[in-house]
């Protein structure tokens, strides 16, 4: 049996029609970028999201350091986040000028440590960017708290976290904007680039419009900014998938637990945490390969029985060959629990077009390798 990694040809098949609706009525539009179905999706988007604003970026990235630069945050200004994360989280902050300054996760959860974040605070410190990695919560509470102390702004990067929670808070209740990346194979996903900005504060909403738009707010008056805008046909396609976001994130969770069930007794393997009080949407399911050593060997078997397992990410930030900027960035304390992820972690096949027969499948390839290994 084959199992492929992302089910998004699959779910446009399930959809097909109403996706399909959108897109032509884009096309008869003739209105492609800033027009109508951008409108009505930023609309239904800030009411599904529970946020007053959403404005419609280029990709996840540039939501990010758009918010930052609306923030006036830049050269000069230090803003936490951590080790293992996407790239383009520290690229974003990285294209807005600023320092990044980066801590360690929590072990289990693998998101941001609060703890880590005070240690790392300086006077030039602006703002703390959380990431919701793998679709898991960062601890909000108490870095909310941390910002309050010590007047400090939060960017929620939430590129894998759509439709994520605390149970008594939403995302970005307290924090100055949340981002998200629509590209194809988050939990909510467009076909090409896509992103946006959530925002209740309606200086944030303005500015971050007048920047994707060359500066404009009107015609022929410019200021300095940039071409990033979410266009139509995309926003179409997003409007159609968004009606369906619920199920498919109960879909999700539903796999997780599946999961959970069918491998709770491997010994070789850590299955992933769900953050008590908070609702984790299972952009990836994440195990950890107890004995570093054997990751390779687990991914290798996997691939082999036509199971597409991945890493999310085989090789944290700071080891990036690539990560070029000396001093634009500073580790703070040891990023152990960070590195110790990039080495054992495996993402099994997790979507909503999943079959029973799949994810058993590949349940019960994990634990015949678990058991010859034990
Ligand atoms: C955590 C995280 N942040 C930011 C991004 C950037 O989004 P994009 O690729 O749309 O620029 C991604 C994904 O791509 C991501 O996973």
């Amino acid at each position: 049996m084959k199992v492929g990694f992302y089910g998004h040809v699959q779910q446009y098949h399930n959809i097909k029609e109403e996706i399909d609706r959108n897109i032509q009525e884009v096309l008869e539009s003739g209105k492609y970028v800033q027009g109508p179905m951008l409108k009505q999706f930023e609309a239904e988007a800030a009411a599904y999201f529970g946020s007053k604003y959403a404005v419609g970026v280029g990709n996840g990235t540039d939501a990010i350091w758009l918010s930052l630069t609306a923030l006036g945050i830049g050269p000069g200004d230090e803003v936490i986040t951590h080790a293992n994360t996407f790239f383009a989280t520290v690229e974003a902050i990285w294209i807005a000028g600023a320092k990044a300054v980066i801590v360690d996760c929590e072990p289990k959860t693998k998101c941001i440590d609060p703890a880590k974040i005070e240690t790392a605070i300086t006077p030039k410190t602006k703002a703390i960017i959380p990431v919701h990695l793998y679709g898991q919560c960062a601890d909000m509470p108490a870095i909310w708290a941390l910002a309050e102390k010590h007047g400090l702004e939060v960017i929620e990067d939430s590129a894998q976290g759509i439709d994520g929670r605390g149970d008594t808070f939403g995302q970005g209740e307290k924090s100055a904007a949340v981002t998200v990346s629509y590209i194809i194979q988050k939990n909510l996903g467009c076909f090409g680039d896509g992103g946006m900005v959530f925002t209740d504060r309606e200086d944030i909403d303005k500015r971050i419009r007048k920047l994707r738009n060359h500066g404009s707010d009107q015609r022929d008056h410019h200021s300095m900014g940039f071409n990033s805008r979410l266009d139509d046909l995309q926003a179409g396609v997003l409007s159609a998938k968004l009606k369906h976001i619920t199920e498919w994130t109960d879909q999700r969770i539903g796999w997780a637990r599946r999961y959970d069930e069918k491998l709770k007794d491997c010994r070789q393997l850590e299955l992933p945490c769900n953050r008590p009080g908070f609702r984790h949407v299972y952009h990836l399911y994440v195990i950890e390969v107890k004995d570093q050593a054997k990751r390779g060997d687990l991914l290798g078997f996997l691939n082999d029985h036509g199971i597409d397992a991945k890493t999310h990410y085989s090789i944290a930030i700071h080891r990036q060959e690539g990560f070029p900027w000396g001093k634009e960035y500073e580790l703070a304390g040891s990023l152990d629990n960070a590195e110790k992820n990039a080495a054992s972690c495996i993402s099994l096949p997790m979507y909503p077009e999943l079959t029973e027969e799949e994810l058993d499948y590949v349940a019960a390839k994990v634990l015949e390798w678990d058991r010859a290994n034990s």
